[in-house]
């Protein structure tokens, strides 16, 4: 294996991170959520600046955490897609101008991959398995039958289920990102408000989550026009129930019908308590394992973008440095590195 620096940028964290023969040495996460928040969502090109801002200091405390120089490194990895395009950018060009300056491989990697992969920091993968990816921009039951072999089977024909929290929190009043505080609340509350639970047409572990915002949003809505009050522990508790059931609806299914001997839960709503309880429950006598990623591994970070580089870098899986980005970049073709 061989000395990684990775970096994170596609989303609202900048992240930095190196390993050393798979070990973690540092791992930064500079996160622009309170900025973000009053705006009750991510702003794009503010998120750039912001990174843009945040690389510099970022790299420089990935370094000093891990005693390592720039010059130590045997490659320079990077998150290439999917995300916003600006976003990307600044990460791709900070890895691009290091792996010029060095002299040493680039390695372009995935962001889903990623949250699966990090996976490995606690857990073996046993194939075939199944990955239920969620997360504020993506929501995929993907097979795996061998390292780095992703196949879709289902996936949302509309909103992510982590940007249908989001959305849903705000038209409840609540903090963003939206997944914790309606976690919190679902606790308190019972499954009392009729939600209908979306058909998503299409393949048969497809979901589908444009119709319950809006339905959520038009209760919220109808009651505040007649004066009334909305019960929000109830509705977050009727929300999780239907938003949660689909994922679980279609990854058990998924993972009979592929034979699976694992289910790993990867990205920023795979922090969701109601999953991470339901889905033990549910495999539990199946016989089939479950990977649960701990907390620090949900939200984006780079030392899971280190593990797949680690991946990469053994098979000399290196790219061109006039590469760019790929806002759309599709898991189970990671491995073209073409710009549509
Ligand atoms: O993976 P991530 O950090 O960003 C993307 O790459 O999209 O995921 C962020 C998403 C947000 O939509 C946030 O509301 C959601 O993960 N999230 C949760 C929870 N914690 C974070 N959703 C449900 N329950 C949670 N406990």
């Amino acid at each position: 294996m061989a000395k990684i620096l990775a970096i994170e940028s596609s989303c609202d964290e900048t992240a930095v991170a190196i390993t050393d023969n798979g070990k973690l040495l540092a791992n930064v996460v500079a996160t622009q959520i309170a900025v973000h928040e009053k705006f009750g969502g991510v702003m794009p090109e503010i998120a750039s600046r912001l990174h843009t801002e945040n690389i510099g200091a970022c790299l420089q405390q990935a370094l000093d955490e891990s005693g390592l120089k720039f010059e130590d490194m045997d490659a320079f990895a990077v998150t290439r897609g999917p995300g916003l395009i600006g976003c990307l950018h600044v990460g791709l060009q900070a890895a691009k101008t290091l792996a010029m300056l060095y002299q040493k491989p680039l390695i372009p990697v995935h962001h889903l991959a990623g949250h699966i992969y990090a996976n490995e920091y606690v857990g073996t993968m046993q194939f075939p398995l199944l990955c239920v990816v969620v997360s504020g921009g993506n929501t995929e039951f993907v097979i795996m039958k061998d390292h780095m072999d992703f196949d879709i089977v289902g996936e949302t024909k509309d909103d992510a289920v982590g940007e249908c929290y989001d959305k849903v929190a705000r038209v409840l009043g609540l903090p963003y990102p939206g997944g914790l505080p309606i976690d919190q609340h679902a606790k308190n509350g019972k499954p009392v408000i009729h939600l209908p639970v979306p058909e998503a047409g299409g393949g048969k572990y497809d979901v589908s989550y444009s119709g319950l915002k809006t339905a959520v949003i038009n209760y919220v809505n109808n009651r505040k026009q007649k004066g009334e009050t909305v019960d929000v522990d109830d509705m977050a508790c009727s929300f999780q129930t239907v938003a949660i059931g689909m994922i679980l609806d279609k990854a058990m299914r998924a993972a009979k019908d592929y034979n699976v001997k694992q289910v790993i839960l990867a990205g920023g709503v795979s922090a969701n308590s109601y999953l991470r309880a339901k889905m033990k429950e549910q495999l539990e006598g199946t016989g089939i394992d479950l990977i649960i990623p701990p907390l620090w591994c949900t939200t984006d970070n780079a030392a899971m973008i280190a593990k797949v580089a680690e991946r990469l870098y053994e098979k000399g899986f290196f790219a061109p440095l006039d590469l760019g980005v790929d806002p759309n970049w599709k898991i189970d073709a990671w491995d073209d590195y073409s710009t549509r």
